[in-house]
């Protein structure tokens, strides 16, 4: 009877204190922020009355001591961050369930760790004390150590070691890339280590590498070296081979991509045709030297033009532009090719304008005599162009076509000979389309015009010149004093002016 009453007893009171033990519910989620911002660690309990208290405790290592945080809503760490308490316990929820939040702001690397949420019970054993962890992570972005060189300076056919030290939570991937964007010395896009070797140094090899640690906490750090090798010259033709019309006026340009380092001296020759020599080619009339700086080209890259001016018949043939330095020596082989029209860049284009050159001499003749009328033209090739002579010998009368090109449209027959005739010349760079009057007289006297017809031209933009012949009578002088040296001549000028389109300037030709 006692030991039922006893046991009855007891299962009260056990019943008793096991309905009132406070727990800690649910597990307590990991909090994962970054450097700065604020962390929520939540503990949710029921049953809890007084005495029974819920504390907050960090472990600040692994095995150094608690550091007690909070007792219910009571914080103990008065620290105050960027004008904020450091910690806040905030209290949710009704008697039967409490959610204790512990607040942590202005995260710092230190705030990582575990965190303890226990309920103390003044009346048992501390082991007995109902606890769970929670885990704050604080993510740091990567760092990369800056003690390497920015800058690595090697022979060719050396081994080297790029080295990046990073740090950052979680530890970040290191991946190696170039800065060109082309494949690294042993393949592949991207090399992933710290540490990465590359042997046998090449040339090519030269330029920045990219070292980029990245823990998917933003952002990624990078860092820079410069990888510059010592090397012997490497001479590229742009374009090997060029082809240019000649005694056009049109000039051929070759075109050297030169790497080395230290720099090398670049020298230009042409081979000789008989000899089979190569002779070296000076900065003159006739060549143009250059050396010209281009952004896209690495520091050790330089961009060397030859331009052949105004191509002759003998310019055809093989030219090479070589680089030097004291590790070496290489070349690069041009070829210069006749072609019938212009070629390149700097050709005149289609709907170019020919051009009246200016010089066209005078003509002051004695009756009887003939005269010569020089129209000198360039770029007439490039162009469905006609030269046209044309007469005005009178003021008031119409104008008189004498010639279309070399055709002669006036079929007058003085002394046995044709009265005009047009005789074309070529000279270097133009065309010259020589009008012939013979078997002068007075009546021969007038303006004469050298006009370049265009057909999809207005008439008024089509080029001309006009000339003024004068006939001067003979004098039949009689006895010892005559004059001998020439005779009294009248001069007179005319001056014709036109323009081109919009865009042509105009040119003022004259002639006596
Ligand atoms: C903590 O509780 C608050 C309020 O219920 C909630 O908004 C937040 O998402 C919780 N945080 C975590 C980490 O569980
Ligand atoms: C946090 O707890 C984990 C196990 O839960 C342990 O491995 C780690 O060492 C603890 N960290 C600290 C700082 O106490
Ligand atoms: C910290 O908490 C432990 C256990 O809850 C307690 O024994 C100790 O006295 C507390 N220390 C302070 C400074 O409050
Ligand atoms: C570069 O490394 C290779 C392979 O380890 C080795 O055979 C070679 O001797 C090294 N060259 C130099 C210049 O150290
Ligand atoms: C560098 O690479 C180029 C092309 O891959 C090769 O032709 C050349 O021989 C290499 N130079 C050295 C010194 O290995
Ligand atoms: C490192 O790279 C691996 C493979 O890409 C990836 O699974 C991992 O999440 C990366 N680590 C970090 C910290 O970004
Ligand atoms: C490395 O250090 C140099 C000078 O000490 C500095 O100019 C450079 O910005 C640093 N680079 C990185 C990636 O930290
Ligand atoms: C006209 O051109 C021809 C051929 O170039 C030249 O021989 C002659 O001397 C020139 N005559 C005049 C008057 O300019
Ligand atoms: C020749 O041209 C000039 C100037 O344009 C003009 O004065 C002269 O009358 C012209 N002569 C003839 C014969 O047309
Ligand atoms: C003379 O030339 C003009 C312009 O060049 C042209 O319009 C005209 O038809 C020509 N006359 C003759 C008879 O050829
Ligand atoms: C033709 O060109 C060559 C070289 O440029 C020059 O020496 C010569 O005088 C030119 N001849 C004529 C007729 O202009």
């Amino acid at each position: 009877m006692i030991n039922m009453l006893t046991a009855v007893f007891l299962s009260s009171i056990l019943c008793s204190v096991f309905a009132a033990r406070p727990e800690i519910v649910d597990d307590i989620l990991p909090e994962v922020k970054r450097l700065g911002q604020t962390a929520y660690l939540n503990c949710s309990v029921i049953n809890l009355q007084s005495p029974a208290q819920l504390q907050w405790l960090k472990k600040t290592s692994p095995t150094g001591p608690q550091k007690n945080i909070s007792s219910d809503e009571t914080v103990f760490i008065d620290e105050v961050v960027e004008g904020k308490r450091k910690y806040d316990v905030v209290k949710y929820g009704n008697t039967n369930r409490l959610m204790y939040q512990l607040i942590i702001r202005s995260l710092t690397e230190t705030d990582a760790g575990n965190y303890t949420c226990q309920i103390y019970l003044p009346n048992q054993n501390y082991k007995e004390w109902p606890q769970k962890l929670g885990v704050l992570t604080v993510q740091i972005p990567p760092t990369i150590k800056n003690d390497s060189l920015a800058s690595i300076t090697v022979n060719e056919g050396q081994n080297i070691t790029l080295l990046c030290e990073a740090q950052g939570n979680p530890a970040p991937n290191i991946t190696w890339k170039r800065a060109d964007g082309f494949p690294l010395p042993n393949g592949g896009f991207q090399q992933r280590g710290g540490i990465y070797k590359v042997y046998q140094i090449n040339a090519t090899d030269r330029g920045q590498f990219i070292c980029i640690a990245d823990n998917n906490v933003k952002p990624p750090a990078s860092y820079t070296v410069q990888l510059v090798v010592i090397f012997a010259p490497y001479c590229t033709a742009v374009q090997d081979t060029v082809g240019q019309a000649q005694n056009r006026r049109f000039h051929a340009k070759f075109e050297c991509l030169v790497a080395a380092n230290p720099r090398a001296e670049v020298i230009w020759y042409k081979e000789n045709k008989a000899t089979r020599e190569k002779e070296q080619i000076q900065d003159n009339d006739k060549y143009k030297l250059e050396q010209q700086d281009d952004q896209r080209l690495k520091a050790d890259e330089k961009w060397y033009t030859l331009e052949i001016k105004n191509v002759q018949g003998n310019d055809y043939g093989d030219y090479y532009c070589t680089g030097k330095n004291e590790h070496g020596e290489n070349q690069a082989q041009f070829q210069l090719f006749e072609t019938m029209d212009c070629q390149g860049q700097n050709c005149p284009s289609v709907g170019a304008i020919p051009e009246i050159e200016d010089d066209i001499l005078p003509e002051v003749k004695k009756q009887g005599q003939t005269a010569y009328l020089n129209c000198s033209i360039i770029h007439l090739l490039h162009f469905i162009a006609k030269v046209q002579w044309i007469k005005q010998t009178s003021p008031t009368g119409p104008p008189k076509n004498i010639s279309s090109d070399e055709t002669v449209l006036i079929d007058e027959v003085v002394g046995g000979q044709m009265k005009y005739d047009v005789v074309k010349y070529r000279s270097n760079d133009s065309d010259i389309y020589q009008l012939i009057i013979r078997s002068l007289m007075e009546t021969d006297a007038g303006n004469y015009t050298c006009q370049i017809y265009l057909p999809n031209w207005d008439y008024e933009d089509w080029p001309q010149t006009t000339c003024v012949l004068t006939v001067q009578k003979t004098m039949k002088c009689q006895g010892q004093n005559c004059p001998t040296g020439k005779a009294p001549a009248s001069y007179q000028v005319s001056i014709v002016t036109f323009m081109f389109g919009l865009t042509i300037s105009f040119s003022i030709r004259y002639c006596f």
